[in-house]
C-alpha cells in the first residue's frame, strides 16, 4: 500500500529517530569506588528544582553505584568531548579507571559524594527520589540538589546521539515570542 513518501523502517533503529538530548556523562561515587558513563536516555519530568528521569541499565557499573549511594552528577559535555563521551560510553568502570585513563578532570561536589567534572560546562548533582521502575525499565526519577555552570559556555555546542555513534550536534539558538519559559 502506498504511504505517501513514507517507506518501512526497521524497529531497531527506530529508537534514534527520538533520543532525547544530550548525550550526558554521569558519575557515581560509593564507598572508595567512583565511576563515569555516558547517558542519552534522559527526560525532564519537572522545572524547579529540575526532576529528571533516566534509564541506566542494571549491566552497568554505574547502577550498582547508584544503587548503594541512591545520588550521582550529571554533567554535561560539549561537542568537542565527543571522542571522551564516546570511550567513556564504551568500556566499564569495573575494570578500568576512567578518570585517570581518559583525564577527567573532577572537583568535590557541594551535596553529593560523586565527583562534578570541570571539563563539562554544566553539572548537575542529583538525588534519586523514586525507584519504583528501576526493575522494571532500569528507569531511576532524580531531583536536583545543586546545579554549576561555567558562565563563560555562550551557546554550548551539545551532543545528541542517533544511535550506533552516530551524533546530531546542536548549538544555534533563535529566538521567538512565546508565553512559555
Ligand atoms: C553516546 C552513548 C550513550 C549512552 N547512553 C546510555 C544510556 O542512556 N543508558 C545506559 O544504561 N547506557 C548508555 N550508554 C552505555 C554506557 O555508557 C556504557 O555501557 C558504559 O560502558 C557503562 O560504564 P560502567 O560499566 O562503567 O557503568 C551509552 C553509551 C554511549 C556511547
Amino acid at each position: 500500500m502506498e504511504r505517501g513518501k513514507l517507506k518501512p523502517y526497521s524497529l531497531s533503529k527506530a529508537y534514534g529517530l527520538l533520543e532525547p538530548g544530550p548525550v550526558v556523562l554521569v558519575t557515581t561515587a560509593a564507598g572508595k569506588k567512583r565511576d563515569v558513563m555516558a547517558l542519552s536516555w534522559h527526560t525532564l519530568l519537572d522545572f524547579e528544582p529540575p526532576v529528571i528521569g533516566f534509564a541506566l541499565s542494571e549491566g552497568n557499573y554505574s547502577y550498582s553505584l547508584l544503587e548503594a549511594s541512591r545520588e550521582c552528577v550529571i554533567a554535561i559535555p560539549t561537542a568537542a568531548m565527543v571522542s571522551t563521551v564516546v570511550r567513556v560510553g564504551n568500556c566499564s568502570g569495573r575494570t578500568v579507571d576512567k578518570f585517570g585513563k581518559f583525564g577527567l578532570e573532577t572537583a568535590p561536589a557541594a551535596v553529593v559524594k560523586a565527583p562534578l567534572l570541570t571539563d563539562c560546562f554544566a553539572n548537575l548533582e542529583c538525588r534519586v527520589i523514586d525507584r519504583s521502575w528501576a526493575r522494571k525499565y532500569n528507569f531511576f526519577v532524580l531531583e536536583t540538589v545543586r546545579a554549576w555552570m561555567d558562565p563563560a559556555a555562550r551557546n554550548p555546542k551539545t551532543l545528541h546521539h542517533r544511535g550506533w555513534g552516530s551524533f546530531m550536534v546542536a548549538g544555534r539558538t533563535i529566538k521567538v515570542p512565546s508565553n512559555k519559559r
